[in-house]
Order: structure tokens, then C-alpha cells, then sequence
């Protein structure tokens, strides 16, 4: 199996760009399951989740061609409405398909996702919303059955904000009888990105990105082709600014938008960091030793969740003790432990992390539990004094694009080895090629 080598203790310097938004490009895909016609989707990252999502609707018969990193899918009718166990076990997301086939099709049957190494994850929220909406849901064998002649309009209050929960209701609602009003609904920017994307496909919906959006239900989507192109990914972006932060380096991240990131902009900044807005960029240059500043998670627009474990890495290394608390999902610490065998000092009591700053991590070989808790090692790994191997990457794929070349192009001595070179461990030269 893979493994990721590097070489920590290399400033990094140049210019990285975050690729498209893999929680924007999901979505929107699932969404062409709506109505006929052709979509040329472009800025999607060619990761694994995208790949299992492509799969998913060609299974469904949804025609599914790459030309570079544009997406172009073709809805001529669908041949099932099945998501199956096999794939959806693989990307919890899976369950996006729910609302759009019931809504579109009728019918759905899709795959519970069960569990998930960051939390118990329940969907319950997505299902209370279709079945306000008027669709029959049982579930049997693992699965979810949903049924409707047509959906209807509703008011819908979520008890939290769930991000594909907003996704998936907000896809049904597109095409159901009246209005529906979703409340507390999620404002992530990837909302925003699908409700774009459906709206120029002659959807209803405002108030995207507030906490309140209505949806005014239409019959049918326009058809014939749609380009769209997707948003950069703020949580890749997010990654390499603590990149050069963590690294003392000097570094520019194309495609980051500030106005996305100003919760964790705002901790670096705390922390010592310094940070340039440029015209499509953000510049990041990382102070001598950052100072220790507490994060706790919550939805956006709070400090996303999926940047807690970058920045327990960059804590890791600070001066001072910072207090990290992870209260979106209720297991995302997995990688303390990992973090402590590179010589992180970090006591955790239930869903809070005490973080005493070290000068200095030891390089060591890591486990990855989970997409970004293997972005935090990574992290770690560029800082840390020696060679540290990080293993089951297959995380990692599932939601960076070419993390590796990226970090070689701005100077990372990190390289991916497979099977044999993984077992004898050689070591990378800096910018050494794979
Ligand atoms: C999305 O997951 C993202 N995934 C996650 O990114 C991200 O961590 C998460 O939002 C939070 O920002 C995609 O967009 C594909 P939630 P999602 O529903 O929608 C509870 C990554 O690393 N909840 O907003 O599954 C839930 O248990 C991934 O790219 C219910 O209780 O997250 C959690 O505690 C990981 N019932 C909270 O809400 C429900 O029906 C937020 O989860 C739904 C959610």
C-alpha cells in the first residue's frame, strides 16, 4: 500500500493552487439527476469521492465523460434508482441522490451509509425533511425506500444546520408542489455553489447562504447543455496556508478567497501569521514560532471543522497551550495519537484537546483515519525534525488533488512510495519527483 515520505524542516516558497471544491462539485453532480439534458461541469477535482460519485450516476445511467478537469454529464432518462451498499459505504455523500430521485423519479433506494471513523453521522434529518414533504420512507434491509407522486412544499425546521441535508432538501424542494422553507439550514459556501447551479437551471431558491432558505417548487428543470464551473476549495486552500505557516515559509495559495476562510484566517492571524490579500490569492508567511490560540469548531461560518486537525498540527508547534475543541463531529481526534507519537504534547478530555506547543516534532511513521486527519499529519510531517511515513493515503485521495506534486512544487521534500520502495524506505530528495 501507499505510503507519503517526507522530509520535514523545508520553508516552503512559490505559488500552490487549491483545485476545485470537492463539497461543492458533489452536490452539484448529484443535482443533474433533476432533469434531461447535458452539463458541462469544469474546475472538478479529479479525486476519489468525485470518481465514486461519477460512478454512482452512470450506474443510475447517467452518462459520464472527462475531458480534462471538466465533467460532462448527460441525463437522457434513468435506467434504476438503486445507490447501492457497495458504493455508498464507500462516500457517506452517496445519500445526496436521495432527494433528486424521489423528487425527479418518483422512487429511490439508497443505501444507509452507517458509520463513519469522525462520528455516528445519522441522516435522520435528511429523512424527516422528505417525509415532510410528503414522501412515504421505510427502511428495510439496510436500506432506504422513498416513494412519492409528488413531492409538496413544506416548512422544515433542522435541528442542526447539516450541510448535505440543506443539499438534498433544498434538490428536492427544486421540483416539488409550493413552497418549501428550510430553517436553520446550512450557509456553507458549497450551498451556495449548488443553489447557483440550480437556479440557472431555472430553480427557485433564495436566501442561500442564510440560515433561512425558500425554495418556490417548479415542474421541470430547463434542459438542453448547462456549463457551470465550481468554486475552489476553501478547506484545500485552508490546508496550504497552514502549509507555509507551519513551515516558516513564504508562500502564495492561488484561488483562496478570504471571505470564505475568515474564521481560520482569523485564528492564523492571532497565531502570529502573517497574511496578504492579493488579487486571487492569499499570501502566507509563516512567523519563527506561531503563538498558541484557542479553536473550537462549529458551522460555517464558524471555524470549519474540517480544518481542525491542520490546525492542531500548527498548534502542535506553538508557543503556549491552545484549547482545540471539535463540537461538530463527536470522534475527530483520531489523530491526537498519531500527532503524539511525532512528540506533540496533547491531553484530550472527551471532545477537547489541550495542546502544549512543542519547539520541535520528531519524524515517525503514522497511521491516517480519516481525510483530513491524514492532511494534518502531512502537516506535521513538513515541520517535523527527520523522516515521517505516512500510511493508508487512500485518505488522503479521497478529497486532494496531486497533494504531493503541489507540495514538491514549492519545495517539500515529500514523495508518495508504493509497495516494495514503501517497505524499504528510501528516503526523498527536496522536490524530488515520484
Ligand atoms: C459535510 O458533511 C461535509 N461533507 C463534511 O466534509 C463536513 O465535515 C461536514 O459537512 C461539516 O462541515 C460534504 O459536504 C460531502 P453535517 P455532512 O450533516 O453534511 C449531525 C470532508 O472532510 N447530523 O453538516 O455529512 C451530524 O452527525 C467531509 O470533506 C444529524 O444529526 O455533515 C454532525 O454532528 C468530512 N442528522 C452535524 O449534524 C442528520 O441528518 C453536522 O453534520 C445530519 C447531520
Amino acid at each position: 500500500m501507499d505510503q507519503i515520505v517526507i522530509r520535514g524542516g523545508r520553508p516552503l516558497s512559490g505559488e500552490i493552487t487549491a483545485s476545485g471544491a470537492k463539497n461543492a462539485a458533489l452536490p452539484v453532480m448529484a443535482s443533474v439527476l433533476l432533469g434531461d439534458g447535458d452539463y458541462e461541469l469544469s474546475n472538478i477535482p479529479r479525486v476519489v469521492d468525485i470518481h465514486t460519485m461519477a460512478e454512482l450516476l452512470r450506474r443510475l445511467g447517467v452518462g459520464a465523460q472527462w475531458a480534462d478537469n471538466r465533467l460532462i454529464l448527460s441525463v437522457r432518462g434513468i435506467e434504476r434508482c438503486e445507490a447501492a451498499y457497495e458504493l455508498v459505504k464507500t462516500m457517506r455523500a452517496s445519500i445526496m441522490v436521495l432527494g433528486p430521485l424521489v423528487a425527479r423519479w418518483g422512487q429511490a433506494r439508497v443505501s444507509l451509509p452507517g458509520g463513519c471513523a469522525i462520528g455516528a453521522r445519522p441522516v435522520n434529518l435528511h429523512l424527516m425533511g422528505l417525509r415532510k414533504m410528503g414522501a412515504e420512507i421505510t427502511i428495510a434491509h439496510g436500506y432506504i425506500e422513498a416513494k412519492a407522486s409528488r413531492l409538496h412544499g413544506a416548512t422544515i425546521a433542522l435541528d442542526q444546520p447539516t450541510v448535505t441535508g440543506t443539499e438534498n432538501l433544498m434538490m428536492a424542494a427544486t421540483l416539488a408542489q409550493g413552497t418549501t422553507v428550510l430553517d436553520n439550514a446550512a450557509c456553507e459556501p458549497e450551498v451556495v455553489d449548488l443553489a447557483t447551479f440550480l437556479n440557472q437551471r431555472g430553480a427557485r431558491i433564495s436566501g442561500a447562504g442564510s440560515r433561512r432558505i425558500t425554495i418556490e417548487g417548479v415542474d421541470r428543470l430547463s434542459g438542453g447543455l448547462h456549463r457551470y464551473t465550481i468554486i475552489s476549495d476553501r478547506i484545500e486552500a485552508g490546508t496550504y496556508l497552514i502549509a507555509g505557516a507551519i513551515t516558516r515559509g513564504r508562500l502564495a495559495v492561488r484561488g483562496c478567497r478570504p471571505e470564505q476562510l475568515e474564521a481560520v484566517m482569523g485564528k492564523l492571524e492571532a497565531a502570529g501569521v502573517v497574511l496578504r490579500k492579493e488579487a486571487g490569492r492569499v499570501m502566507v508567511e509563516g512567523p519563527p514560532r506561531p503563538t498558541a490560540v484557542d479553536a473550537a469548531t462549529a458551522p460555517y461560518p464558524g471555524f470549519p471543522t474540517d480544518m481542525q486537525a491542520q490546525f492542531m498540527a500548527l498548534m502542535a508547534v506553538a508557543k503556549g497551550q491552545s484549547l482545540i475543541s471539535e463540537l461538530v463531529f463527536e470522534q475527530r481526534l483520531t489523530h491526537v495519537a498519531e500527532l503524539q507519537r511525532m512528540g506533540a504534547q496533547i491531553q484530550v478530555q472527551g471532545v477537547h484537546a489541550k495542546v502544549q506547543g512543542v519547539e520541535q516534532l520528531s519524524g515517525a511513521p503514522v497511521m491516517a483515519s480519516d481525510l483530513r486527519a491524514s492532511a494534518g499529519l502531512v502537516l506535521a510531517g513538513l515541520v517535523a525534525d527527520g523522516e515521517s511515513r505516512i500510511q493508508r493515503v487512500y485518505h488522503l485521495d479521497r478529497g486532494y488533488e496531486r497533494m504531493v506534486e503541489k507540495l514538491q512544487a514549492v519545495g517539500a521534500a515529500i514523495e508518495r512510495v508504493s509497495g516494495e520502495r514503501a517497505r524499504v524506505g528510501r528516503q526523498p530528495e527536496a522536490g524530488a519527483g515520484p
